[in-house]
């Protein structure tokens, strides 16, 4: 394998795409619409960051990619799935994503949500898949599926999109007031509620901006990334140090990748991202609103450091394949797309 990092996303996302389609033609039962629609979402492109890592964990601690194919799979449908449901109307209203109309704009708004539903549901049926692959085995299956499930829920990344929707009017310019005080106005039974209620878990005490916005980013994004780190190295039956280090790395990188999600709401165009960019239109509270872009990028920095350094200390590793993962976390900080 080269070492050009380009070359090697290209080669492992065409991979991936490969799987996705396979899996995609296995469902039966279905009417055809449905399926159309997950295809058309799931084939649209995008840059399969979450099954790469995932892949590249379990080679980093010795599986082969194919060892971990359903789970990687498994991830990128999910992912799928909350970018669908990220862009309807309700939620961030967005009409471009992967460089296509949102899946909503060509298949309606039901359609769209039900596509999600049974992205969602599906995951878990190829996730399991992965307890068949001998190399892989049951209970190491287990043991990711559990995890991964967790960071995808209300401990995870739909926890971070609740946040992140009530938090809206948070980083508009001129306060005007959040999602959560119109929601209070117009529903009686919550009328009494406090902002915390909205946006944050009973464990996190301070309600300031700050705490918001880490709790938003650590999880509506974070949490797949970390779930995909931590699911390769539970596949391939990483425990103890090894396990607490990676974990660093995953938390570290999956932050890093919304703060410079945040960053290129504001310096990319929708051309270049292939997505809307309307963070400011909606008054997202984002690394960019609460910190400035240079305040962003120094964060950034100082997340990929430490993420690197995770690296340094793993110990029962290949290491002729931990290159991917470094590669990776400049990545994040470095990409332009
Ligand atoms: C976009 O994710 C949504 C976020 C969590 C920031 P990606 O930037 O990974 O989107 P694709 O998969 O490449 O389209
Ligand atoms: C999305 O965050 C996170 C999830 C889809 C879970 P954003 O709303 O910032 O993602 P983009 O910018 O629309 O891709
Ligand atoms: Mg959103
Ligand atoms: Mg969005
Ligand atoms: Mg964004």
């Amino acid at each position: 394998m080269t070492n050009d990092f380009n070359a090697y996303l290209k080669d492992r996302a065409k991979l991936v795409e490969k799987n996705l389609a396979k899996y995609v033609g296995k469902i039966e039962n279905s009417p055809k619409v449905l399926t159309d629609s997950m295809a058309y979402s799931l084939q649209a492109g995008g840059k399969r960051v979450r099954p790469i890592l995932l892949m590249a964990t379990a080679e980093a601690f010795g599986k082969k990619a194919a060892d971990v194919m359903p789970a990687a799979c498994a991830v990128e449908m999910l992912h799928t799935y909350s970018l669908i449901h990220d862009d309807l109307p309700c939620m961030d209203n967005d009409s471009l994503r992967r460089g296509k109309p949102t899946n909503h704009k060509v298949f309606g708004d039901d359609l769209a949500l039900l596509a999600g539903d049974a992205l969602l549901t599906y995951v878990f049926e190829v996730f399991a898949q992965n307890g068949k692959v001998k190399a892989v085995g049951a209970e190491n299956t287990l043991n990711a599926l559990l995890h991964f499930a967790n960071c995808a829920g209300a401990s995870g990344m739909v926890g971070g999109q609740t946040a992140d929707v009530y938090a809206e009017g948070m980083g508009a310019a001129d306060a005007v007031s959040t999602r959560a005080e119109k929601l209070k106005k117009e529903s009686k039974p919550l009328a009494d509620k406090s902002l915390h209620y909205f946006m944050l878990p009973s464990t996190v005490k301070e309600t300031t901006p700050e705490t918001i916005l880490n709790y938003i980013h650590a999880n509506k994004t974070g949490a797949l990334i970390r779930g995909s780190v931590e699911a390769g190295a539970l596949l391939a039956g990483v425990k103890g140090k090894d396990l607490t280090l990676i974990k660093k790395y995953a938390n570290c990188i999956g932050l890093v990748f919304q703060i410079v999600d945040d960053i290129l709401d504001v310096t990319a165009t929708a051309k270049q991202l292939g997505k809307s960019n309307s963070d400011k239109e909606n008054g997202k509270l984002t690394f960019v609103s609460l910190y400035g872009l240079e305040g962003s990028r120094k964060h950034a920095q100082l997340l990929i450091a430490n993420a690197q350094k995770a690296l340094d200390g793993l110990k029962n590793v290949k290491k002729k394949n931990l290159w991917p993962l470094y590669a990776m976390a400049d990545f994040f900080k470095t990409r332009t797309y």
